[in-house]
């Protein structure tokens, strides 16, 4: 199929937006080498990197790449954990996108370079022209904080900025292809003449479903992994796929979009004083507010907007002070287990019309899962390993969105709007001989499960290696059975395990490690790769520690050895991670 002429600098039409959008969410269009007129030789180069923990950026990167191939340009991708930083100096034309993980920090793949650039000895940048499009989430503190240091930073250097850096939200789309559609034609600005593209559909685009039309699936299975009496609820969760045209592959995650409890709903609309059968316009559609309220917007989180309407409204001293303060550590301490019925409870004289309060909320945002089931051995179905969130906070119960969502709401009649987002650099290695080691607590263990299916599948040789742990081996041990199995078949052919609670003193997964040092250190030595999912907070800075002390010591190595070890296994994608 051929697309239509783009002419060289033209600005983007509606449909030509319309058209960049459904890259993304097709997520994967590729469009085939040009047709056309500029000999590859001649063409500009511009390089395109990507800071990506989970493939939104690296997804968008490739999506630049082909709109820039249309203006003659030759695109070249990389992650930044590709490039050394004598090849950035040497960039003329740069387009970074990044994301922002864990608390305003690099994704695990920038980490290398960006502590390359930010050093005092990084070169000058003088030659280079760029621009930086930030991936984030407003949810959180430092929004884009990635990104804007990318930006600041290769100023500092002396680079040029050629189009204002673009921070998104979670719902990036339109704003990721307006920064395409606005910054190629700079890069291309005196470079090259009109080309013709070819377009193919990828895999991703034979399903009619994606991120922008999630699939409605059906659940087959909610069953309990933890005992009845555990402290903690966790949950197996199998989906139906069949009939979506949709694959995935051991690593990806599934997003759900969850809609909203109705009691918590009720309970809202009480405190707020409204019907509930109030019309509100909602995304050019006319719905009623109860209805908006089950399922287009957060109504657990509240958003910045509303904590400060509801400050200025209320005049409540201790609240304004917070604000006014500007200390973030402060302000999570009183948000903390607070949600939005809190507030309104907490302040009722505050009184909000329909639109007023529906314009504080922030959209309902789906929840990403790391799918714990391996495609090819469940090609119609998703296995999910879900912990659901309870807790009891300023007396009352609280529930998480998504997590009680499936939980609790889905029966055989609901529909589970469901899309995957691919994660390239979380997979088996394709050398089936490489060992792998895999260290997942709690819900950890999901892609684990996913990865062993996978190896199983393929009959692979290489060894595997879990460290599992949870707070209680009689009630938390989930999967028991299945991983007995595998141990039995051969399959695992090491599990370590960490139970916190069932001593005085915590014992976690890397404690494990520690213990089992010298051999974990042989099977990286053997081309072994190193997983890691779960916690990004705790868990994965302590393993991450753990990994460094290990190859230090059973390596012979000093501590600056260990690092450059670990960086190596990074670079050489063998030391990946799926942390939340
Ligand atoms: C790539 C990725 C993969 C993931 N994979 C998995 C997975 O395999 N399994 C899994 O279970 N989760 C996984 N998650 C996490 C998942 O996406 C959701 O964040 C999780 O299910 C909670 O969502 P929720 O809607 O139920 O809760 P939300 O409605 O989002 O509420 C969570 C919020 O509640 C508050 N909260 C929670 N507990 C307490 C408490 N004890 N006291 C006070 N406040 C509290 C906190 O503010 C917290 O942020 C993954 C996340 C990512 C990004
Ligand atoms: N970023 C996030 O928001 C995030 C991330 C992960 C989990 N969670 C939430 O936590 C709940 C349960 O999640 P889960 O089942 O995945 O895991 P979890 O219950 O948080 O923890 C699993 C195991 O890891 C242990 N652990 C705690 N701190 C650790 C550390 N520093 N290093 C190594 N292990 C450590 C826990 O021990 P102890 O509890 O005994 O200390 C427990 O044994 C869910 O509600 C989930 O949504 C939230
Ligand atoms: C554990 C975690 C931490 C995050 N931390 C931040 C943050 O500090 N600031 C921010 O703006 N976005 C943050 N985000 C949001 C991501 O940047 C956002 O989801 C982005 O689209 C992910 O893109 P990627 O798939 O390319 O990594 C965080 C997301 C997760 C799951």
């Amino acid at each position: 199929m051929k697309t239509p002429h783009i002419p060289l600098d033209a600005p983007y039409s509606d449909s030509q937006r319309a058209w960049l959008s459904g890259f993304f969410a097709g997520m994967h269009t590729h469009m085939l080498q040009s047709a056309g007129s500029v000999n590859q030789a001649d063409a500009r180069v511009i390089n395109i990197l990507y800071g990506s923990q989970t493939g939104n950026a690296e997804s968008i990167a490739h999506d630049a790449a082909n709109i820039a191939k249309t203006h003659g340009l030759k695109p070249l991708v990389k992650s930044m954990d590709e490039v050394e930083i004598n090849h950035l100096a040497a960039m003329e034309y740069l387009l970074i996108v990044t994301s922002t993980y864990g608390e305003g920090e690099m994704p695990d793949n920038a980490q290398m370079l960006w502590e390359a650039v930010s050093a005092d000895s990084a070169p000058a940048l003088n030659n280079m022209k760029f621009s930086v499009l930030a991936l984030g989430d407003t949810s959180y503190d430092l929004f884009c904080q990635a990104g804007m240091e990318w930006d600041r930073r290769l100023a500092e250097l002396g680079a040029t900025r050629i189009y204002d850096r673009t921070d998104c939200d979670v719902d990036f789309e339109e704003s990721a292809a307006n920064w395409i559609s606005a910054v190629i034609p700079h890069m291309a600005d005196g470079a090259s003449t009109t080309v013709i593209v070819d377009v193919e559909a990828s895999p991703a685009e034979k399903s009619q479903y994606n991120r922008k039309n999630p699939f409605p699936a059906k659940m087959l299975v909610n069953r309990l992994l933890t005992a009845e009496v555990s402290s903690k609820e966790t949950r197996h969760y199998e989906i139906s796929i069949t009939g979506s045209g949709l694959s995935y592959e051991a690593g990806d995650a599934l997003c759900v979009v969850p809609t909203n409890c109705p009691k918590l709903v009720a309970d809202i609309l009480k405190a707020i004083g409204c019907k509930g059968d109030e019309d509100e316009p909602v995304n050019g559609e006319s719905i009623a507010l109860h209805e908006a309220l089950r399922t287009q917007f957060e109504i657990k989180l509240p958003s910045k907007e509303l904590v400060e309407e509801i400050a200025s409204r209320s005049g409540d001293q201790e609240l304004n002070g917070i604000l006014e303060s500007g200390d973030k550590d402060k302000l999570a301490d009183y948000l903390w287990g607070c949600d939005i019925l809190d507030l309104l409870l907490q302040f009722p004289q505050i009184e909000f019309s329909a639109a007023e309060f529906i314009s504080l909320l922030k959209p309902l945002q789906h929840r990403a899962y790391s799918i714990s089931s391996s495609g090819k051995t469940y090609p119609d179905t998703v296995h999910l390993t879900v912990a659901s969130v309870r807790y009891e906070s300023h007396s009352r119960q609280h529930k998480g969105v998504c997590s009680t969502f499936l939980a609790d709401l889905v029966d055989d009649e609901t529909e589970v709007r469901v899309f995957f987002t691919p994660n390239k650099v979380f997979r088996v290695p394709d050398d089936n001989s490489l060992p792998m080691i895999m260290v997942g607590p709690g819900t950890g263990i999901a892609p684990f499960r996913a990865f062993l299916q996978e190896r199983e599948y393929r009959n692979a040789s290489g060894k595997n290696w879990l460290f599992f742990g949870d707070r209680n081996a009689a009630t938390d041990f989930i999967y028991r059975e299945e991983l007995e199995a595998m141990q039995q078949r051969g399959l695992l052919n090491r599990l370590d395990l960490a139970f916190s609670r069932d001593q005085e003193e915590k014992i976690y997964v890397q404690d494990r490690m520690r213990a089992n040092g010298a051999e974990l250190f042989a099977w990286l030595e053997q081309g072994g790769y190193f997983f890691v999912c779960g916690d990004a907070y705790h868990m994965a800075k302590d393993v991450d520690k753990a990994l460094h002390d290990v190859i230090a010591e059973h390596g012979k190595l000093s501590e600056q050895q260990a690092i450059d070890y670990v960086n190596q296994l990074k670079k050489d994608k063998r030391y990946v991670r799926d942390v939340y």
